[in-house]
This record gives structure tokens, sequence and C-alpha cells, in this order.
């Protein structure tokens, strides 16, 4: 499986992709992923999103040194110490672990970053995350359809600052995701996910769900 149009395909096998090789992606696929990206639903139809394409390994790599401080810091420390998550076997977290160190110390290689922002007076919130994650999320579709790999990323969000900084981002422009693209050294596979029955719910909290 590689490239694909069918959408429930492509939904269900939209797995992070985080090993990626170094070859240039075409401007012209950069392009069918920005423009997958601003079909999304946002607020009022306000639009305030703003795409930061980056090629610039000087770049990449400044803001990397954070991504990576914060896996030190934070995020390698929790991992460790967490269980496999529903419809996660062992073996596949612990892969999963072995991706995330792998992108950690690759994240500036891949040859380009779609910097998913806002461009706002008042601080983030929830409502403006929910205008800019449908996006990123087409997006996300869209890389996949095209055969091409990514991953959701914020964790440079923990040293949110620094990152911005690094990404030359002006006053008044928060990023919310940065998503490293490239063609995928791996293959494309089923996401793993709990089963439906243990988090829908009908008419009460709690109560089951018959209709699945
Ligand atoms: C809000 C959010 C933030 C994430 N941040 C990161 C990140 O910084 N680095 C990373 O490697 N993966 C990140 N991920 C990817 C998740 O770890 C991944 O989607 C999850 O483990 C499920 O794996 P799958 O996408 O392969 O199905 C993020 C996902 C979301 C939704």
């Amino acid at each position: 499986m590689s490239g694909s149009t069918d959408v429930f395909e492509i939904m269900s096998t939209t797995r992070s992709m985080r090993r990626l090789k170094p070859d240039p992606v075409p401007d012209e696929l950069i392009r069918k992923i920005l423009e997958a990206g601003v079909s999304a639903a946002n607020g009022g139809n306000n639009q305030r999103w703003r795409f930061l394409v980056v090629k610039d390994k000087a770049i990449k790599k400044a803001v990397q040194v954070w991504y990576k401080k914060a896996f030190d810091e934070v995020v390698g420390p929790r991992y460790a110490a967490s269980a496999p998550p529903p419809g996660v076997t062992a073996d596949r977290y612990q892969r999963q672990h072995g991706a995330v160190e792998y992108l950690t110390e690759h994240f500036h290689e891949a040859p380009v970053w779609i910097v998913a922002c806002i461009e706002d007076k008042a601080p983030p919130n929830r409502s403006s995350g929910a205008s800019i994650y449908p996006a990123v999320q087409n997006m996300l579709l869209a890389i996949r359809a095209l055969g091409l790999g990514s991953t959701l990323t914020t964790r440079h969000l923990l040293y949110e600052k620094e990152a911005e900084a690094a990404l030359g981002l002006p006053e008044g422009v928060h990023s919310y995701a940065i998503l490293p693209i490239g063609y995928p050294m791996g293959k494309f596979g089923p996401v793993g996910r709990g089963t439906l029955a243990d988090i829908v719910y009908q008419d009460k909290w709690g109560q089951t769900y018959p209709g699945l």
C-alpha cells in the first residue's frame, strides 16, 4: 500500500511514519498537501491559519535541538514508564518507542516540514486549536494518499518560545504542529486502536451503544 484514493483505507492506514528518506519532496506535492489543509473547516471561516514550509537545514536543526531536549527531559522517561495503549501489543509499543527515538535524532533530516500556525493576538487555546487541527489532519491524510510519510508532532511546544524563535515566527503567530514530511522507509499498515465498545456510549455515560 502506498498511494491510495479510498478515504477509508487512507484513514485506517495513516500511521505515524517516523523513518523518512532524505530524498526531496516535489513542490507540486507540497502544494497539494497545503490545498488539502486549507479545505478544512475553521471557526467562522476566519482562516487565521498560516503555514511555514521549512526546507532550510539550519532552521530545522535549531528546532531539533529543543525537540530532542524535550525528549531527553520529559518524553523519553514518560515513555519508558508507560504501558501499551489499547489495541497495541507490548512488542508494537516497543517498536514505537524506537521510532520515536529515531525521529528525535533525525527530525531535522526530513526534507521538508510544514509548520501549522495561527496568526492571532489571543494566546493559543482550545478554540484556536479547533481551527487548525482539522487542517493538520487533512494534510496528514493527503500526505498518506500521495504515498508520503509524516507524523503529527507537537513536542517542540514544551520549549515553545525557544522553538518558535528558531522558526523565526513573528509576534502574534503561534505554532500548533510540525509535520516532518518525506518518503517513508517502511510500509504503511493499519493503525492500532482499541475497540469502539470500550469508548462509545448511548444516552447515558457508560451505557452500551448497541449499534456496534
Ligand atoms: C497532539 C499530538 C501530538 C503528537 N506529538 C508527537 C511528537 O511530538 N512526536 C512524535 O513522534 N509523535 C507525536 N504524535 C504522534 C502520536 O504519538 C501517534 O499518533 C500515536 O502514537 C499513534 O500512533 P500512530 O499514529 O502510528 O497510529 C502526536 C500525536 C498527536 C495527536
